[in-house]
């Protein structure tokens, strides 16, 4: 345990500690409005930086406002700072930018009051927490899962461990798509041939997913070659849409069977999915009727040749010609559009989101954007309840086209995990020592896994990524291997540690790469809160890519069993130890697993 925390010396009251940022950020402004007590708050504009630890680039703008001389009045900030504890120099440069520097001591001891805070070490919670509904992970039923149902998991996940942990209140949502036309011909061949999916027989993913698949390929094959199956196929939609009881358990058959598959997937994914958040476009169909009430009677929604749609005259489509939203068809029925207004009302009216975010491929989103202007219009969106999608990015081959086959068939996304498991397996078998086979597999899971969700995290979710197998599980460069191993490593250099324990000395001097590790291990929740905002974890994985980087520079520069003296020896596998945690947080957040020994 670390010998000194902040709270002990009765100058924090509370688990959560300031980061050296906010406590730098909040004396310059705090000078700044002294230096000129007429203007308003003025932002000092604070960053890290190269020269010093940290940059203020605000007073040139601020002077140029107020007609001041920049360096004159950069001069009379730093004469206004008094903080010996926390700034060790702040020092003019250049046109009037300051450069800033934190004393070795007010470092170790704002981390000492981190690692005293167990999990959260030191991050704060939100003041004002929301309840976001996340809409994500939404795979088909009765169809095969492939890599855009990857993206939307992971980003998904993603979002919502870095939110949790902000202290926002998540609810997930599986939109899985449960319902249309295509159900009409699988229920009735199903009863034509009603041994085809049997309900007791299926016992795992793969078998389910087989038998789904036969049933989709057989019942297609006899819908396009006879005319009178499609009319029966065509009265069953109709008697399923009407709440016939023996259509409704046959389709019933069909959700399950995919369930008992999904949850393979996602468990392979290492991901938990929980069976209320399962609410698929189907949990909606008795709100439908309503919807489409709600917004004829408003005026939002209009009859045209019989249907009921919604105009827009700034959404246009691919040929810049303006579509509509259809709510509900000429022949009475709704389709994914009525599914996602009716989605809204429920999760604003009944789940209390303060914010709606869909995780769902960028092709969507013209989609989206009618279907939020339209709750918008019929005010169940309105300033406080934000809707947003975020469409992510398509994922491609090595050819830079979209992800396929050689066949050029859509990759089954079971493969591809049960593909990235065994490289895994190569790169650990490699590099293991004392690991038993059992082991070797465990590990494998937990890097393959982590290969395939960091690649996709650690680009912006906006963006197309390739997918490359090779480049995934390299031990070099920006993966999650190489952050696994960091953590390893660390963890068997604390073993190695023997009797010494880690432990904060506050009154050492630091050395250059001591103190921009400490400064980095600092500035994690403040990288959290921003990335969880911006709905962006590539930004939280940039950090800690940063943080496995720093520490091998400090691991390279700085003995640690082999430091100096005790104390420092101590001070150093303290900084090891947070690191690890740090690590090991961040990556949980994201979803990937951190193994003890590698
Ligand atoms: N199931 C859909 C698909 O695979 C995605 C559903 C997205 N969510 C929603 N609320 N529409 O494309």
């Amino acid at each position: 345990m670390p010998t000194h925390t902040l709270e002990e010396n009765g100058t924090h009251s509370m688990a959560s500690v300031q980061s050296l940022t906010t406590s730098v950020h909040q004396r310059l402004a705090d000078a700044l409005s002294a230096a000129l007590p007429d203007a308003a708050p003025a932002d000092p504009l604070l960053r890290r930086s190269d020269r010093a630890d940290f940059q203020a680039n605000g007073i040139l703008a601020l002077a140029k406002k107020q007609k001041a001389n920049p360096r004159e009045l950069a001069t009379k900030v730093v004469e206004g700072i008094d903080a010996p504890e926390l700034l060790k120099d702040v020092e003019v440069s250049g046109p009037g930018f300051l450069n800033i520097t934190v004393t070795d001591r007010a470092i170790t001891e704002t981390l000492a009051a981190r690692a005293a805070d167990g999990d959260r070490l030191g991050v704060p919670l939100k003041d004002a927490p929301g309840t976001t509904v996340i809409d994500y992970a939404q795979p088909n039923v009765a169809k095969e899962m492939h890599v855009g149902h990857l993206r939307s998991a992971v980003i998904g996940d993603a979002l919502r461990g870095m939110l949790d942990f902000t202290g926002e209140k998540t609810v997930g949502r599986h939109h899985i798509g449960d319902w249309g036309t295509q159900f009409g011909m699988l229920i009735q061949y199903l009863i034509e041939n009603p041994d085809e999916l049997a309900p007791e027989t299926d016992t795992d993913g793969e078998q389910a997913i087989s038998n789904l698949n036969r049933v989709y390929k057989a019942s297609r094959a006899v819908f396009d070659a006879d005319e009178e199956f499609k009319e029966r196929a065509r009265r069953r939609v109709v008697a399923l849409q009407s709440g016939d009881e023996e259509t409704l358990a046959l389709w019933q058959r069909f959700v399950d069977e995919s369930k008992v598959y999904f949850y393979s997937v996602f468990e392979k994914l290492d991901m938990e999915i929980r069976d209320e958040e399962i609410v698929g476009e189907s949990a909606y169909n008795d709100m439908m009727a309503e919807t489409a009430r709600l917004l004829e009677e408003s005026g939002v929604a209009v009859r045209s040749e019989g249907a009921l749609v919604v105009f827009f005259d700034d959404i246009k489509g691919k040929d810049d010609k303006p579509v509509p939203l259809i709510v509900q068809k000429a022949d009475g029925g709704f389709g994914y559009a009525a599914s996602d207004l009716s989605a809204i009302r429920n999760r604003v009216f009944e789940v209390g989101a303060t914010t709606l975010l869909y995780v769902v491929d960028v092709r969507q989103s013209l989609h989206f954007r009618m279907v939020f202007e339209t709750a918008r219009r019929a005010g169940w969106l309105n300033d406080d309840v934000t809707a947003h999608n975020m469409g992510y990015g398509t994922v491609l081959g090595a050819d830079g086209k979209p992800f396929k086959t050689r066949a050029g068939e859509t990759v089954r996304l079971e493969d591809l995990l049960d593909e990235a498991v065994q490289r895994a397996a190569e790169v650990v078998r490699e590099k293991a020592q004392d690991l038993t086979e059992d082991e070797i597999q465990e590990r494998a899971a937990q890097v393959g896994i982590g290969a395939v969700k960091y690649a996709d995290l650690s680009t912006s979710p906006s963006r197309d990524y390739k997918f490359d197998l090779d480049q995934m599980v390299s031990l070099n460069g920006d993966t999650s291997v190489y952050l696994q191993y960091a953590y390893a490593r660390i963890q068997s250099i604390l073993r190695k540690a023997g009797d010494a324990r880690p432990a904060a000395h506050p009154e050492l001097a630091l050395a250059p790469a001591e103190r921009g590790l400490g400064l980095h291990l600092d500035a994690f929740g403040d990288t959290v809160f921003e990335a969880a905002a911006e709905y962006a974890p590539h930004k939280l994985a940039a950090y800690l890519y940063q943080l496995a980087s720093l520490y091998t520079t400090f691991y390279d520069k700085c003995p640690v069993l082999k430091a100096d003296t005790e104390e420092q020896k101590e001070n150093r596998l303290f900084l090891c130890d947070l690191t690890a945690r740090t690590l090991h947080r961040g990556m949980a957040l994201l979803g990937i697993r951190t193994p003890e020994r590698l």
